[in-house]
């Protein structure tokens, strides 16, 4: 049995990362997509099993030749991790045209895009798709007015995917994480914000990227044979706790 190949975006740094790390350690081969050459090449340094392929997943040409690229590479593609995502809060009436294309671009219209560049494949392997949403698609809060909408069309897209790919006996799941600390993270939580996600949060804490990756990888591998069009909150517990009013608690 040839050795299964997932294609991770933004497998460069944090979650993708540390996603590709767990899927080697699993005895899969990865093809890591980023369009940050150098970060790019420091990830794939001392990683075996890897290729990496530079790319901006939200310009069609660009993933058509990646994705012929991977496929020329490894022969096949098993699953295919739709992680790359950017993140830039504001409040609605001045986030511009232009910041809200930016979100889109890449959360929405590539995960789009490579999922689509990859089915021929996908049909071969009978494989599967992650998307990764966030719990700002599920619950909606403020100065999210472009990320929150971007994550929940890709909550949407995955059913979709799911629903019309099941046919052909590919599956398409959703991990929304919570709170990870990441370059993405680190850039838009203030240290009021991440207080806050304490808080409200039921196990009290950030997330790591290896909590996350073992969900992500969990819903590739077979042991996830008979998931498909599930939307899954690695969150410790936030999506559930609503509001959580503090004075209601123990
Ligand atoms: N970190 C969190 O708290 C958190 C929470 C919820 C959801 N997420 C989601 O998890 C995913 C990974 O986030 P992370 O925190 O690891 O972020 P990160 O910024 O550490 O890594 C994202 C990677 O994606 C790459 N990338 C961005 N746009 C791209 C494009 N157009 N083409 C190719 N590569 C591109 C970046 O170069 C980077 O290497 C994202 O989709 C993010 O929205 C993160």
């Amino acid at each position: 049995m040839p050795e299964k190949v997932a294609l991770i975006t933004g497998a460069a740094r944090g979650i993708g990362l540390e996603t590709a790390r767990l899927f080697i350690e699993q005895g899969w081969r990865v093809a890591l997509v980023d369009r940050d050459s150098e970060a790019l090449k420091d990830a794939t340094d001392g990683l075996n099993e890897t290729s990496s392929f530079i790319c901006d997943i939200s310009e069609p040409k660009e993933v058509d030749s990646m994705v012929n690229k991977v496929t020329s590479t490894f022969g096949r593609i098993d699953a295919v991790v739709n992680n790359a995502g950017v993140a830039d809060f504001g409040p609605i009436e001045t986030t511009d045209f232009a910041q809200w294309r930016k979100i889109m671009q890449t959360n929405l219209d590539g995960t789009f895009l490579v999922s689509q560049a990859c089915l021929p494949t996908l049909k071969k392997t009978r494989g599967a798709i992650v998307n990764i949403a966030s719990i700002s698609g599920l619950r909606a809060s403020t100065l999210r007015v472009a990320y929150g909408t971007s994550k929940a069309a890709v909550i949407q897209l995955t059913k979709q995917q799911a629903v019309e790919l099941g046919e052909i006996g590919v599956r398409a799941n959703c991990v929304c994480p919570g709170p990870v600390r990441t370059k993405l993270s680190n850039a838009v939580h203030s240290p009021e914000i991440i207080a806050s996600y304490h808080d409200a949060i039921p196990l009290n804490r950030y997330g790591s990227e290896r909590e996350i990756a073992e969900v992500i990888t969990f819903l590739c591998s077979d042991k996830a044979s008979y998931v498909t069009g599930q939307i899954i909150a690695s969150d410790g517990g936030f999506e559930s706790a609503g509001v959580g009013l503090p004075a209601l608690r123990t």
